[in-house]
């Protein structure tokens, strides 16, 4: 059966699974400095003019349809045609949650609402136990939504970035742990 993935909506945001469609916004967007420069470096950098479409093709959707990985455009409710970040559940030991967002759009509280909302579907739909995420210790504004959504720091190693290699934080928060948040135990 076809791994279908729901639409999530949150106050301000339309979080909309990603499609192949996508690839020329995200080619857009994505390929900012401030937008790569601590994500993991098996992102192409410079970016090609077919990265969109290539981790499409032959890694979102793919991982999509065999259940091990989720991915969600973000689109302001006002203007839904307008994919302005991405939001994304991996499965795996080390590293179940990424996400970017177009600089002008930053400093409002959208990702954290983005957060709030697939971490839900990580715990509640997927029934997942742990979610973990590395993060860059400079990466200020990323551990602050690990701080705020009540992630714990478990762990610091290096780890290699599209800027380079940089003490990286392991941050993590365990379903029990977001329940009890929610005051869903
Ligand atoms: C990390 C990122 C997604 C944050 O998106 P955002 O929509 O600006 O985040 P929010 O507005 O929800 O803010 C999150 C927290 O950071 C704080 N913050 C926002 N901008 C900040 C800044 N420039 N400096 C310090 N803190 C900042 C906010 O106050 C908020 O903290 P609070 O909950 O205590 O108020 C965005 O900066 C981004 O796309 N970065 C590039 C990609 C990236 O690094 N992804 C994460 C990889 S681990």
């Amino acid at each position: 059966m076809a791994n279908v993935i729901p639409n999530l909506v949150t106050e301000r945001l339309l979080l909309r699974p990603l499609g192949l469609d996508d690839a020329p916004a995200i080619q857009t967007v994505f390929p900012q400095w401030e937008i790569v420069r601590f994500l993991a470096s098996h992102i192409p950098w410079p970016y090609p003019p077919d990265g969109a479409e290539s981790f499409l093709r032959n890694v979102a959707l793919p991982g999509m349809a065999a259940g091990r990985e989720w991915h969600w455009s973000l689109r302001p409710k006002t203007t839904p045609e307008q994919l302005i970040g991405v939001i994304s559940l991996l499965v795996g030991e080390k590293n179940n949650r990424g996400f970017w967002i177009a600089p002008e759009w930053r400093g409002q509280g959208l990702m954290s609402e983005a957060v709030v909302a697939v971490t839900d579907f990580w715990f509640k739909e997927l029934g997942c136990d742990l979610l973990r995420a590395p993060k860059a210790v400079e990466n200020i504004t990323s551990r602050r939504i690990s701080q705020s959504s009540g992630m714990r720091l478990v762990g610091t190693e290096t780890h290699s970035f599209v800027s380079g290699e940089h003490p990286a934080e392991i941050w993590e928060i365990t379903a029990v742990e977001w329940r009890a948040r929610k005051g869903t135990t």
